[in-house]
């Protein structure tokens, strides 16, 4: 099939990369005119495994396409809006960019248009917006139909191109036309048995913001349990891993630690809230979720505070890790920023590294003068450190040597934000002080 993708930022672009790889001719609009030159001179904009490698596989063998001149768009059997939801300040999720595009498509038809909405929007945006084109389409006595379809996009930055070729599922949100040019989009994939399912728009709509917001949920509840568990001196790996054997609620994304952040959690729990406010639903339930969150992102300076009992926090902390999770440089909404904002405006110094994520903080805190940027996690550690903060959980730091470790901090406390080590082997490696969520804390003492 012919496919036009409206947006290279993230979903755009592996979505793009993806349906190129199963077969499709795929050509991808962006107005930003440098990250499209960018892309094809063959770079890749974005750190994502897999996706360089792709990204060029199709391009050279002419599968792909990228283009910000919209004339470009000649003809295309299903056209894709991929475009940006960012959030207002209310929470509400912008939708303008989505509904712009929109209206742009249609109005370069001369033909009935398949118009798919991967952008994550607002239950009930694509039913309006299909009510707004038939308006159009009628005022412009244009004899033909748009057919929307919602297909929400369930990708995780790091492991996007996996999560696409082997998704879970796949969700279709329409009429039954604009179903069936979807099932026949993804028929590669669901040959190889990944189930699509086919619903109202408003509930696949609803399915994507209901995913993540239960996700996001069932990480704040085991940070929450975790500050029981600090306060009763019980373990959270081990309440996860007797909870999560338990197939209902299942292990993953119950990893305590200082909090989710990125570009999708944050905004859509706020969306949701937003979503069940304007129908005068009670969302204190949903609500909570982001004020847990938000508590979370403090855990590291507040511990830091309670061990350095009187200190003003004036003081010398090395942070490992920036982005908001490993595998990814993207730095959005990332709890490592919450925590080098309240620790400078505590006065502290710091020592950051980061093994992806370096430039983007550095192009955040570029007037910053108490900020050292480390090339190695070893670095962070050679300027005689009053206190190390773990906010990233990179293999470069799960493997680090702990003896190494001990020599370079000798007193200096760890924050652990990601439960990267085993307690056993930071008490056998006899670190000074050592401090993870929900998990008791390690101290070692010479007498
Ligand atoms: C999330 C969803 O997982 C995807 O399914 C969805 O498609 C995507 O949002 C989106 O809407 O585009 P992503 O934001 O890439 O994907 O990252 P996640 O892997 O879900 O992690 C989000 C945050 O939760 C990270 O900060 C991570 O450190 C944190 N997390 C995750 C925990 O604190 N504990 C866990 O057990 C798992």
């Amino acid at each position: 099939m012919q496919i036009a993708i409206y947006g290279a930022g993230y979903v755009g672009l592996v979505s793009a990369v993806c349906l190129a790889k199963l077969g499709h001719h795929v050509i991808c609009f962006d107005t930003n005119v440098a990250k499209i030159n960018f892309l094809c001179a063959g770079q890749c904009p974005i750190y994502e495994a897999q996706l360089p490698e792709m990204l060029n596989e199709q391009m050279h063998n002419g599968q792909l396409k990228f283009t910000h001149i919209i004339e470009d768009i000649t003809a295309a059997d299903i056209h894709i809006i991929a475009t940006g939801t960012p959030s207002l300040a209310d929470g509400h999720a912008d939708i303008s960019q989505v509904l712009e595009v929109a209206k742009l498509i249609v109005h370069r038809a001369q033909d009935d248009v398949i118009l798919v909405i991967k952008s994550t929007v607002p239950v009930g945006t694509a039913d309006k917006l299909d009510d707004l084109l038939k308006q159009e389409l009628i005022t412009s006595q244009k004899g033909f139909c748009c057919h929307i379809v919602s297909n929400p996009e369930f990708l995780r930055e790091g492991t996007a191109i996996k999560d696409f070729l082997f998704a879970d599922r796949i969700i279709i949100g329409g009429a039954e036309y604009g179903l069936l040019q979807l099932k026949t989009m993804y028929q590669p994939l669901i040959k190889t048995g990944i189930p699509i399912i086919s619903m109202s728009r408003n509930s696949a709509e609803l399915s994507k913001y209901s995913a993540n917001v239960l996700l996001a949920n069932k990480i704040s509840f085991i940070n929450k349990i975790s500050e029981i568990a600090e306060a009763y001196a019980a373990n959270i790996d081990e309440v996860s891993q007797g909870i999560g054997l338990d197939r209902r609620i299942g292990s993953d994304f119950l990893q305590a630690g200082i909090g989710y952040g990125g570009s999708c959690f944050p905004k859509d729990v706020r969306a949701l809230t937003q979503i069940a406010q304007v129908k005068n639903i009670d969302a204190t339930l949903i609500q909570s979720i982001d004020n847990v969150n938000k508590v979370q992102q403090k855990w590291a300076v507040t511990q830091l505070s309670k061990h350095f009992a009187n200190n003003n926090l004036s003081l010398k902390i090395g942070i490992w890790g920036l982005a908001f999770k490993p595998g990814t440089d993207d730095i959005r909404e990332a709890s490592s920023i919450e925590i080098i904002k309240s620790l400078l405006k505590c006065g502290a110094r710091l020592n950051l590294f980061d093994p992806v994520a370096l430039i983007n903080t550095q192009e955040l805190f570029a007037a910053e003068t108490a900020i050292t940027w480390s090339k190695s996690a070893c670095e962070v550690l050679e300027d005689h450190l009053d206190a190390l903060i773990i906010a990233t959980e990179w293999p470069v730091f799960k493997n680090f040597c702990l003896h190494t470790l001990k020599e370079k901090l000798g007193y200096a406390p760890i924050f652990d934000g990601r439960n990267c080590f085993d307690l056993m082997k930071i008490k056998a490696a006899k670190l000074a002080y050592y401090y993870s969520v929900g998990r008791p804390a390690i101290k070692y003492s010479e007498e």
